[in-house]
């Protein structure tokens, strides 16, 4: 696999790089995507399962379609997108990680600066109060838990109609608008806010580096679009820049 000398002199120069992450860079590991051939969102429809109106009509179902999901998500492991990125982490002097992914798995792999734009599967809130819950499994027959003020509990992500939680969206703006390199991975950049990033990053001078399957609907705004899988080419590039460094010393 090669790669343009710009992409990897703008990666072996960066102070600053911020990484944009969507459900593609855990495709790898064994967790569906939503949109595309076997996206969740092909199966599955969103306006049943993932908003507040469905919540209320039927908790019962969403907390089954979220089951459905954690228990696949509980399961998995990080693929080498992810630990390629922890590896990132520890050499940039800033470094800052936006998932849109609710599987945990930035976690799992052993990144530190994350910000969660749509919450963890993995964690429950009271619908009513806002207390926050771990992991909680909906056993076979049993009914959707309750918090201790009496509401129904519910995961803890985000929901179509529902807003992103102002201090992550705001980080994660920060850090676009700061990067000097911003990477794009896994993601077909059609959902708002997130989709805003590196378009943003781009607009106050960043390089953007986009890493999918195929081109998505800001490919032609970027300054390079490689694609291919995130588990092959994101550690290749990271090895092109390590070995390049090594060569300069
Ligand atoms: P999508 O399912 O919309 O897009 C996944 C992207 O990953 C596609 O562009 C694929 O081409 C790409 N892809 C698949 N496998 C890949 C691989 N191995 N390597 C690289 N790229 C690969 O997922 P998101 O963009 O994350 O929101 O979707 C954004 C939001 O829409 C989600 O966070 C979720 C969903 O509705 C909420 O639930 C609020």
């Amino acid at each position: 696999m090669t790669f343009s000398d710009q992409v990897i002199s703008k990666l072996l120069t960066a102070q600053r790089v911020a990484v944009l992450t969507g459900a593609g860079i855990s495709a790898e590991s064994g967790v569906p995507t939503f949109r595309g051939k076997d996206g969740l969102w092909g199966r599955f429809k969103a306006e049943e399962l993932a908003n507040p109106d469905a919540f209320l009509r039927n908790p019962q179902l969403v907390w089954e379609w979220y089951e459905f999901r954690r228990k696949i998500i509980r399961n998995v492991r990080p693929n080498p997108a992810h630990l390629t990125l922890v590896e990132m982490e520890k050499h940039f002097p800033h470094f800052s990680l936006c998932t849109q992914n609710v599987d945990n798995l930035h976690f799992k792999a052993g990144n530190r600066n994350i910000c969660e734009l749509h919450g963890n599967i993995l964690r429950n809130k009271c619908s009513g109060c806002g207390k926050k819950y771990g992991d909680l499994e909906l056993l076979p027959g049993c009914s959707v838990p309750r918090c201790h003020c009496g509401d129904l509990i519910r995961p803890d992500v985000v929901w179509f109609g529902e807003m992103l939680a102002k201090e992550a969206l705001e980080l994660a703006s920060y850090e676009a608008e700061h990067a000097d390199v911003l990477l794009s991975i896994g993601t077909s950049a059609v959902v708002y806010p997130a989709a805003m990033l590196p378009i943003q990053a781009k607009r106050s001078g960043a390089f953007v580096i986009e890493i999918n399957l195929e081109r998505t609907a800001i490919s032609h705004q970027v300054d390079a679009s490689l694609q291919g899988k995130s588990g092959e080419i994101l550690p290749a590039l990271w090895s092109a820049v390590l070995a390049k460094k090594e060569a300069r010393v």
